[in-house]
């Protein structure tokens, strides 16, 4: 009785995305635990981000993936947990079975974590299967990822940038490097701290940084935020300029785009063919910069493709990989641990 219940997972350093086979993304939310006293978890998900830079000490909030990878097993494993409790995850009666999506360019011990997260938990999965993340994000942008056809992927997530060349549905070439949003937010309250002896928190700094950042210099603007004054330990409202926010970030996309560089100069020219004449193709949430694709292509001389869902191509992917047949050699399955035998 009952058709087996299959889930997508995209476990990002930021958020994590659930896909229900049928249901399509049922879960997008911060990927956060919040616990008080070492012991009790309090809040999880969006819940426990609202708590972030208000709780007092003795409640601590803990992302457990960090640089893309699974820095927190357990806290990892009880949050995977507690999604999997609630009631839209949990209906219908069939075995489960998992396609995670995990970074190429990792190690194989990082990447059997993944698989070892679902595997040694209480969620009972009848089958586990891995998508490289590259091509899960091409299939989530529609590309032909199984033709001999050179794809150019990069994906500007929270900790992390992939960039990857993709063709005949395998990897010829991915390099993962550890520059993404959440390091624009750090300097971003460098910059204002050093600039107008303004401490703010990370919050302020990501709204700074989605309203004011561009990656070509604009013209200057300015936005009001509140923050603590160095000198006086006091509370102060202060206007921070789109030019201060410009210098801060410019460095981290400049090592983006060398990566990308890089990536290009290795890349077979067969393959460099087609990305010359199709572009790059740019996702994850930081690809929101503005006029991030202006600057990568003045420096590169390709075109730049952009998504509107950006930070859900890779879960897009592995949804349509669950739900086509056709696509289901884009998935494998990893062997067994030692100690699982
Ligand atoms: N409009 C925007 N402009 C700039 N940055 C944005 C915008 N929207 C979201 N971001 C940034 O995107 C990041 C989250 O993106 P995403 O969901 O792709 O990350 P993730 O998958 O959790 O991380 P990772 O892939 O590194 O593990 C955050 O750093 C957020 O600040
Ligand atoms: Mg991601």
């Amino acid at each position: 009785m009952g058709s087996d219940r299959i889930f997508g997972i995209d476990l990002g350093t930021s958020n994590i995305k659930i896909y229900k086979k049928g249901d399509g993304i049922v879960i997008d939310e911060k990927n956060l635990i919040a616990i008080e006293n070492k012991k009790k978890i309090i809040a999880y998900g969006d819940e426990a981000y609202e708590m972030y830079e208000k709780a007092p000490d003795n409640i601590e909030i803990i992302g457990p993936v960090k640089n893309g990878v699974i820095a927190g097993f357990r806290s990892m494993q009880q949050l995977l947990t507690l999604f999997f409790n609630k009631p839209e995850l949990k209906k219908g009666i069939g075995a489960k079975e998992f396609y995670i999506c995990v970074p190429t360019d990792i190690t194989d011990v990082e990447k059997r974590a993944f698989y070892d997260l679902i595997a040694s938990s209480n969620i009972k999965a009848k089958k586990i299967h891995i998508v490289e993340k590259p091509i899960a994000d091409a299939v989530g942008a529609d590309l032909p990822v199984n033709a001999a056809n050179g794809i150019l992927m990069v994906n500007i997530g929270a900790d992390t940038t992939e960039i990857s060349i993709i063709s005949l549905g395998g990897i010829v070439l991915s390099k993962l490097i550890k520059v993404g949003g959440n390091r624009l937010d750090e300097a971003i309250c460098q910059g204002v701290k050093k600039n107008y002896n303004l401490i703010i928190g990370s919050k302020t700094a990501q709204s700074l940084k989605v309203n004011l950042a561009s990656a070509i210099k604009q013209e200057e603007q300015t936005m009001k935020v509140m923050g603590r004054d160095l000198v006086t330990g006091l509370p102060v409202e202060l206007a921070v300029s789109s030019n201060l926010i410009y210098e801060s970030i410019k460095e981290y996309l400049d090592t983006i785009i060398d990566s990308i560089k890089i990536i290009l100069e290795r890349t077979p020219p067969e393959l460099s063919s087609d990305i010359i004449d199709n572009g790059i193709y740019l996702t994850g949430g930081s690809s929101g910069i503005h006029e991030l694709a202006t600057l990568i292509t003045k420096e590169t001389d390709l075109s730049v493709n952009l998504f509107t869902n950006a930070s859900q191509t890779a879960i897009e992917g592995i949804g349509k990989i669950i739900e086509n047949e056709e696509l289901q050699s884009l998935a494998y399955a990893m062997k067994q641990t030692i100690y699982n035998v």
